[in-house]
């Protein structure tokens, strides 16, 4: 089991810049890094309304753009809320950017009253994501708005 609260100190030591461009790339990589199961971990980044863009990750190459009213990450942008989903087959609009991907936990990025962003992580082990695994990563997303700028 991941020890989320080592992880949140770990982010916040390794996010020494307020950069939004060099903690997103870091806050990715050190989620591949510690956490087991992964074949995505990436940033969507809301640049236009109702789209958003891919942004930093790690993995293979991703669709883009994603409308807000689409996939698993749309319905998170839109309703700011942290999707996680069991199995990613049973969701009728998931976007499907690699037939590996078996379930999935996207968490909104909300800075004040913005939405930035969503964090994206995307795993081949069906059930991957426990309410632990949602609220540790909840956790670290705060740790990276916290320590950038924006
Ligand atoms: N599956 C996502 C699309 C993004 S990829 O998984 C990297 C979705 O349904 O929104």
């Amino acid at each position: 089991m991941t020890d989320y609260a080592l992880l949140a100190r770990q982010l916040d030591a390794l996010l020494d810049t307020p950069d939004w461009l060099t903690n997103s790339a870091q806050t990715c990589a050190l989620l591949v890094q510690e956490v087991p199961d992964l074949n995505w971990a990436g940033f969507y980044l809301q640049r236009q309304p109702n789209l958003l863009h891919l942004g930093p990750f790690q993995g293979k190459p991703a669709c883009h753009p994603i409308p807000f009213d689409k996939g698993v990450c749309g319905a998170a942008a839109r309703t700011r809320q942290t999707q996680r989903i069991d199995d990613v087959h049973a969701v009728a609009d998931h976007i499907a950017c690699d037939s590996a991907s078996q379930a999935e936990l996207v968490v909104p990025v909300v800075v004040g009253d913005q939405l930035w962003g969503v964090l994206d992580l995307d795993s081949p082990e069906p059930g991957r994501f426990s309410a632990d695994d949602q609220a540790g990563i909840e956790a670290l997303i705060e740790v990276f708005i916290a320590r950038t700028t924006f």
